[in-house]
């Protein structure tokens, strides 16, 4: 099929790789000049394991082709929007315009049996308006689908190629046949196909994302208990994960969540639940919110206990993206720290393996150190933010003779304590009562 992505941002390019992966033609559009130029040239704008590889196949196989605008690529038979719908500035809702201003200029150029498809993550009733607003410039009922996206940045390939389940929402027959037939090999590995209403459709990425968000909250609440009770949040998120009904993936309790999609999407999620008169429905999605930023204060808190007073004193963060694997810094807990322990008047030094050039000349109180080894040289406090492995493989004996002070805050849970405590460190870790 010859296929549209519209919106090189993370989504856009991991689909439209993975579609040329398929054996599609693809056409990817995007308004940024420069984005388009590192495209065209191989070049990831951001970093995502695989994906550069990917990007370089699929241009060389020369089913990967690059435009400035829909209107120069006009010809294909189904246009999947990946365009952002980032948090409003001053408001918790999402910013759909550029939806809006990517559907408006689509509708001008297709024809009635083009197929489109929303991939982005919209509030309920967008692709309504959208097909309203699209259909009124067109001059005839624009084939309108959606089709959420579940990708995990670090693994948004694998996910884009070996999804879960496939969510068609669709006012079609015909849209449901173009995505089915799209995703045809996808579909013949026996990947569950969901066919289902529009509004539906729009509703199962916010609910997922709400529940993710939820689950990673409920046990970083049980971590605030757990550390005034003497308890230990990370054995009780064990125990409670052999519960097969509750599982346990993400349940793992240390400075909560971040990135592009959870924090405001759960937002988004309340605002336009509001907006529909059902705020009440979700207002708990406020105290997720409210327990997930609770948590990074809080390591500003052990940090402050721990030196005293924050003023003048050295700390070291390790990790700035809001997970490993990733440079994204979007709404991270750990940037969030270090920009914290930085105004509380500590001398923040922080290191990153791959965010260090994402953050450019940002933020430039925090100093950068690029090299891991040397950071530790002098520092009085350590606080482990963001969970790369070579921070897990650390060794605590070759760390320890840089540091003025052996005192880490585990942010993250992944340290192992006994063998930290060995190397003569004192170690505190977010939900544990950690005996130094
Ligand atoms: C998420 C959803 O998982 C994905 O399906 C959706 O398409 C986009 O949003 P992503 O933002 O890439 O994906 O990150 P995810 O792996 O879900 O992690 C989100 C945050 O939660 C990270 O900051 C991570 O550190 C944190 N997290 C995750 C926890 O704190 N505890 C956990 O147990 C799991």
């Amino acid at each position: 099929m010859r296929v549209g992505v519209i919106g090189l941002g993370y989504l856009g390019v991991t689909h439209a790789v993975a579609m040329a992966s398929l054996g599609h033609e693809v056409v990817g559009i995007e308004a940024s000049a420069e984005r388009l130029g590192k495209l065209k040239e191989g070049e990831l704008p951001f970093f995502e394991p695989g994906l550069a590889a990917g990007l370089a196949d699929a241009i060389a196989a020369g089913n990967l082709s690059f435009a400035a605008a829909a209107s120069a690529a006009d010809d294909c038979d189904l246009y999947f929007l990946c365009v952002g719908t980032p948090q409003l500035s001053g408001s918790n809702a999402a910013d759909t315009s550029f939806v809006f201003a990517a559907g408006e200029a689509l509708a001008k150029v297709i024809d009635e049996e083009t197929v489109v498809v929303g991939k982005s993550t919209v509030p309920v009733g967008t692709a309504a308006s959208l097909r309203k607003k699209m259909s009124e410039i067109a001059g005839f009922d624009v084939k309108i689908a959606w089709n959420p996206e579940f990708l995990r940045e670090g693994t948004a390939l694998e996910d884009s190629l070996k999804p879960d389940r496939i969510v068609i929402g669709a006012w079609h027959q015909e849209s449901v046949d173009a995505l089915r037939n799209c995703y045809e090999k996808i579909i013949a590995t026996g990947t569950p196909v969901i066919e289902t209403d529009v509004a539906t459709s729009e509703l199962v990425k916010v609910a997922a994302n709400a529940f993710l968000a939820t689950k990673i909250s409920f046990i970083n609440a049980m971590a605030e208990v757990a550390e005034v009770a003497g308890a230990d949040a990370v054995s009780l998120a064990e125990a409670i994960g052999y519960d097969e009904r509750i599982g346990k993936k993400f349940l793992r309790t240390g400075v909560g969540f971040g990135g592009g999609c959870l924090p405001k999407d759960i937002r988004g999620f309340v605002a336009r639940a509001e907006e529909l008169g059902v705020g009440q429905a979700v207002s708990f999605l406020r105290d997720v919110d409210a327990i997930n930023l609770r948590r990074r204060e809080r390591v500003i808190e052990l940090a402050n206990e721990q030196l005293g007073d924050l003023e003048g004193r050295r700390v070291l963060v390790l990790g700035l993206a809001f997970k490993p694997d990733s440079d994204d810094m979007r709404d991270s807990p750990a940037l969030d720290v270090a920009l914290g322990l930085a105004s509380a008047g500590a001398l923040v030094t922080v290191h990153d393996p791959v965010a260090l050039e994402a953050l450019g000349d940002n933020h430039p109180q925090l100093e950068r150190a690029r090299d891991l080894d040397s950071a530790f040289a002098g520092q009085e406090l350590v606080v482990l933010a963001t969970e790369w492995q070579q921070y897990r493989e650390l060794s605590p004996q070759a760390v320890a003779s840089k540091v003025a002070a052996r005192t880490i805050i585990d942010a993250r849970n992944v340290l192992d304590v006994p063998d930290w405590q060995a190397a003569g460190w004192k170690v505190i870790a977010l939900g544990r009562n950690v005996h130094n």
